[in-house]
């Protein structure tokens, strides 16, 4: 629910209130709503091997590979200690000394030795749940429980100190729960929060994934690939010990989906362009930058989406014979079902052109410079639109335009008579809460009124022609 951040940011209490009451049901609904989404964001592709990483030493990854992105710097990890950070995104713990991680039937244990003081430490215990929002309902998130102290001498064979799996990576844990399933969460809360807790690594750190989904793990292969030299482990399901010196629990996030500079390690320097790159990479995609051409040399290329369910363009060939009278070549929706299929043919348009919703997601695959135009339904709902979406557009290298839907070109005016709250007074209504703005304005269709759509994709046109 990456938007509902703005939800309780602009309005008041009640709707934070109704939501965590209903917080388990709403979470399609909300992401949906929401539909933040963008896509992910990248990761970065490595070349390099494992040796040209030295503790403490700053790697420099040379600008003349494509395909490598950013400076990175392996931290020094000698401390015996479990250090926790919170920030309203995430809450991450990171575990350093003789870790050992073991799963029971209802939480993954971490054990951290530190040479003195065990004893008495040996009653605390820090229990975190390792996904990437910070709200106190995560739903179908394991808890993480890391103690100081030994595992119970019952653990292994004979030896309490005994490793089944000792590992010489850091290992990173997270689940793979809450709102996994929503193809803007996929990027807004685990593919990019994971890009940033690992990419200081380069490849070596293992993934420890808990609350698995194979069609996860398979749809996103080729960007974790990018992300680890190492197999994913299914933690869950699997009862050895795992011994690390150094584990990080949760995912970092920055912003709703975004990077902050200030919070990435001090010497590494990595961006959304980087996760751009990343994502490139991974999908093959050929274009990295729109590249303009001169006049009537080549069509720019417009992707409209268009969806089926609720927020539909009900006058889509108008829309469509509007846009190539203006010089486009135009493309209407996405229905490819692999996800390769979809990068490939999203990264190949200029322009993408949709209504607010995860389907605008798919922009991560897009060309740089290409121009994103979110179509935002009427009522009021503009900051909610540009929360999820606008900041991710302009941080991969996109240009972001809007178009801001009128009351007369959406079918809530036949829902609604003219003195209803709902069309007269739209704040009155979002102070209702989340769940009444997607009932209301979010399941509206929409009638695009050509004429003003004209001047901005002309606008746009003439930003891709010489
Ligand atoms: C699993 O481990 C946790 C934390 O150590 C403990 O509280 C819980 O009782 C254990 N559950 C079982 C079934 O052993
Ligand atoms: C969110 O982060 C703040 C610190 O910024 C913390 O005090 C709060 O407990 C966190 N909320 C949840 C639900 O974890
Ligand atoms: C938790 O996950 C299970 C299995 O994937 C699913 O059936 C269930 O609906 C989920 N619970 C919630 C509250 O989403
Ligand atoms: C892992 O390391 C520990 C301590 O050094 C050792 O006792 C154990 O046998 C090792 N495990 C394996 C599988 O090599
Ligand atoms: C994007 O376009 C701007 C202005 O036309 C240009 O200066 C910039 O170099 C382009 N960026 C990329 C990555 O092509
Ligand atoms: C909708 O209303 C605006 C003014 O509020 C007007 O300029 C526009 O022409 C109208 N569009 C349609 C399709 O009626």
């Amino acid at each position: 629910m990456g938007c509902v951040d703005w939800f309780t940011k602009s309005t008041i209490r009640i709707f934070q209130l109704i939501f965590m009451h209903h917080g388990t049901k709403k979470r399609i609904g909300v992401c949906t709503l929401m539909a933040c989404f963008l896509l992910l964001a990248l990761m970065f592709i490595i070349n390099q091997k494992p040796t040209n990483f030295v503790n403490g030493k700053e790697r420099r990854i040379h600008q003349t590979n494509d395909n490598n992105i950013g400076v990175l710097t392996i931290p020094k990890r000698e401390h015996k200690s479990v250090l926790c950070t919170s920030n309203l995104k995430s809450t991450v713990c990171e575990v350093q000394g003789d870790v050992q991680i073991q799963v029971n039937s209802s939480s993954i244990n971490i054990y951290y030795a530190t040479d003195d003081n065990m004893e008495e430490q040996a009653s605390m215990s820090t229990r975190i749940k390792p996904y990437a929002r910070n709200q106190t309902k995560l739903v179908n998130v394991t808890e993480v429980v890391i103690q100081n102290g030994r595992r119970s001498s019952k653990v292994g064979p004979g030896n309490p100190q005994w490793c089944a799996v000792n590992h010489t990576v850091p290992g990173i844990v997270f689940s793979l729960g809450m709102y996994v399933g929503n193809y803007y969460h996929e990027f807004s809360d685990v593919l990019l929060p994971l890009f940033l807790t690992s990419r200081q690594y380069d490849g070596e750190v293992r993934f420890l994934v808990t609350d698995t989904k194979s069609w996860f793990i398979n749809k996103y292969r080729p960007m974790l690939n990018l992300m680890t030299n190492h197999d994913i482990l299914d933690i869950d399901n699997d009862d050895r010990v795992h011994c690390f010196s150094h584990v990080i629990v949760g995912l970092y996030r920055h912003a709703e989906f975004g990077i902050i500079d200030s919070m990435v390690s001090p010497q590494s320097s990595y961006s959304m362009v980087d996760f751009g790159k990343l994502i490139r990479l991974a999908f093959s995609l050929k274009r990295e930058t729109v590249i303009t051409t001169p006049k009537s040399k080549q069509k720019p290329r417009l992707l409209i989406v268009s969806r089926t369910g609720t927020r539909k363009f009900l006058n889509l060939q108008e829309m469509i014979k509007v846009s190539e009278n203006l010089g486009y070549a135009v493309t209407t929706s996405e229905s490819p079902e692999s996800l390769f299929e979809i990068a490939k043919l999203v990264n190949s348009f200029d322009v993408m052109l949709g209504v607010h919703g995860a389907g605008l997601t798919s922009m991560a695959f897009l060309p740089m410079n290409a121009t994103v135009v979110q179509i935002v339904p009427w009522g009021g709902i503009e900051s909610l639109a540009r929360y999820c979406f606008k900041s991710a557009t302009l941080e991969f290298g996109l240009r972001y335009r809007e178009y801001i839907v009128g009351k007369n070109e959406s079918s809530i005016t036949e829902k609604f008579t003219e003195d209803d709250p709902v069309l007269k007074d739209p704040m009155s209504v979002h102070r209702q809460g989340f769940s009444v703005i997607r009932r209301t304005y979010l399941t509206q269709d929409i009638r695009i009124d050509v004429h003003k759509i004209s001047v901005l994709l002309l606008d746009i046109f003439k930003t891709y022609q010489n």
